[in-house]
């Protein structure tokens, strides 16, 4: 029997498992009710559209949907994608993007090419795990950022950057989810994205803008992204189509300066060829046919209802001493308990209640927080929503002393 573990690369040894996907394997259990994942609805997935575009693309074109792609991505999604982006404020060329297989990878390339073991990058305390997972593969040294109600809190950011020049390190990049963040449901202030923006530029690092949730705003206006405020080859901006149409489609994409998106291209090359390129015909003429932005709105629309009925959930049957945020987007909200309770142990009896979280420690890049959760509310259904946080205070109030 050889021996596997001495024949593992150092990748392998630094890749961790994700708390999340464990907790899948509950998902089905009789009668829990899930606010750990990140799902989205699946009532909503607008199926018969997608099914009958399916049918119209394998039709017309079946020569050119089972044949490859290019790397960089189906130009007729290039395009789409481009139209859709500039309604948002931002222009650019077929170039600056790159198609990528969910948003899960266009994290992934751009760590690969800017980070090396031991390399400084800046995330958010707390911070999205996947991106800690894929950073941690490339044997990044974690710099944890605390955010306040602003997002990231960019004078201790600025404070860690001069503390690293003085000891003579290089830092590589900053990554950021400036809408309704995964997992704390918090966005970035106006003010701080300009500040952002402005210590990229003068610090010299570059900011990877994770953006999935950024078209599920419920309430208040529209921020401008950090790349759009940067105009400059310093921001990548990170999207995905898992949560505004479907996760099961695997399509995201990237936008950046056209030199950065070629070196992601060469990278994608060696890892999948090419993005499907029926999934991007499907989602091309999806696009096309003005569908998108109406889906999105229908999703926001029930996506808020459930969002406000956590939050008075949350309000009518929390014991004092327990905070939660109050996002105006996206998928989650994030729960602190007080210091001496821990939300891991805490997991097992929720689990006993049929009511699951995420614990806090998953998002922390040293495993701390362990007094806060994340719970989600798209994926529940509202009466799931009123019966899951009457279970959940019922346990905190056991916890509590
Ligand atoms: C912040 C963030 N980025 C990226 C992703 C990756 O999603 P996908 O690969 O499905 O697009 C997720 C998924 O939950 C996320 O929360």
């Amino acid at each position: 029997m050889i021996d596997l573990v001495k024949n593992y690369s150092s990748m392998v040894r630094r890749t961790k498992v994700s708390a999340i996907r464990e907790l899948l394997k509950y998902k089905d259990m009789p009668g829990l009710i899930s606010f750990a994942g990140g799902f989205p609805s699946s009532d909503l997935f607008p199926s018969e559209q997608l099914k009958e575009i399916g049918i119209k693309v394998m039709t017309e074109m079946p020569e050119v949907m089972l044949q490859y792609a290019g790397t960089g991505g189906y130009m007729p999604l290039k395009e789409e994608i481009i139209k859709f982006m500039a309604r948002h404020g931002s222009n650019l060329e077929p170039e600056n993007i790159l198609i990528t297989t969910g948003g899960q990878q266009g994290i992934d390339l751009p760590t690969k090419i800017f980070v090396d073991i031991n390399d400084p990058v800046f995330v958010e305390i707390p911070s999205y795990v996947g991106a800690l997972n894929s950073l941690a593969s490339t044997g990044a040294k974690f710099i944890g950022i605390p955010m306040d109600e602003n997002g990231i809190i960019t004078d201790k950011l600025e404070e860690e950057i001069k503390r690293l020049i003085s000891i003579g390190e290089h830092y590589k990049l900053l990554y950021t989810v400036p809408d309704y963040q995964n997992p704390s449901g918090v966005s970035i202030s106006l003010e701080r994205r300009k500040k952002l923006v402005e210590l990229a530029k003068k610090y010299n690092f570059i900011i990877l803008e994770d953006c999935p949730y950024t078209y599920l705003r419920y309430d208040g206006e529209e921020k401008p992204s950090l790349f759009k405020l940067s105009n400059s080859e310093n921001v990548l901006g990170l999207y995905s189509f898992s949560k505004i149409l479907s996760p099961g489609l695997r399509l995201g994409w990237v936008c950046g300066h056209k030199d950065i998106i070629r070196k992601l291209e060469i990278l994608k090359q060696s890892v999948d060829v090419c993005c499907s390129t029926l999934i991007q015909g499907v989602v091309a003429e999806y696009m096309k046919m003005n569908l998108l932005e109406s889906h999105i709105g229908d999703v926001v629309k029930e996506y808020k209802v459930k969002k406000d009925l956590m939050l008075k959930m949350l309000s009518e049957n929390m014991p004092e001493g327990v905070t939660w945020t109050k996002p105006s987007g996206g998928l989650f909200l994030w729960v602190t308990l007080p210091e001496y309770i821990d939300s891991e142990s805490m997991l097992k009896k929720a689990i006993e209640h049929k009511v699951t979280f995420v614990p806090g420690y998953a998002f922390h890049h040293n495993s701390e927080m362990r007094n806060c959760l994340r719970i989600n509310f798209s994926y529940p259904t509202l009466e799931q929503i009123e019966k899951g946080v009457k279970s959940l205070a019922e346990v905190i109030k056991c916890e509590i002393h």
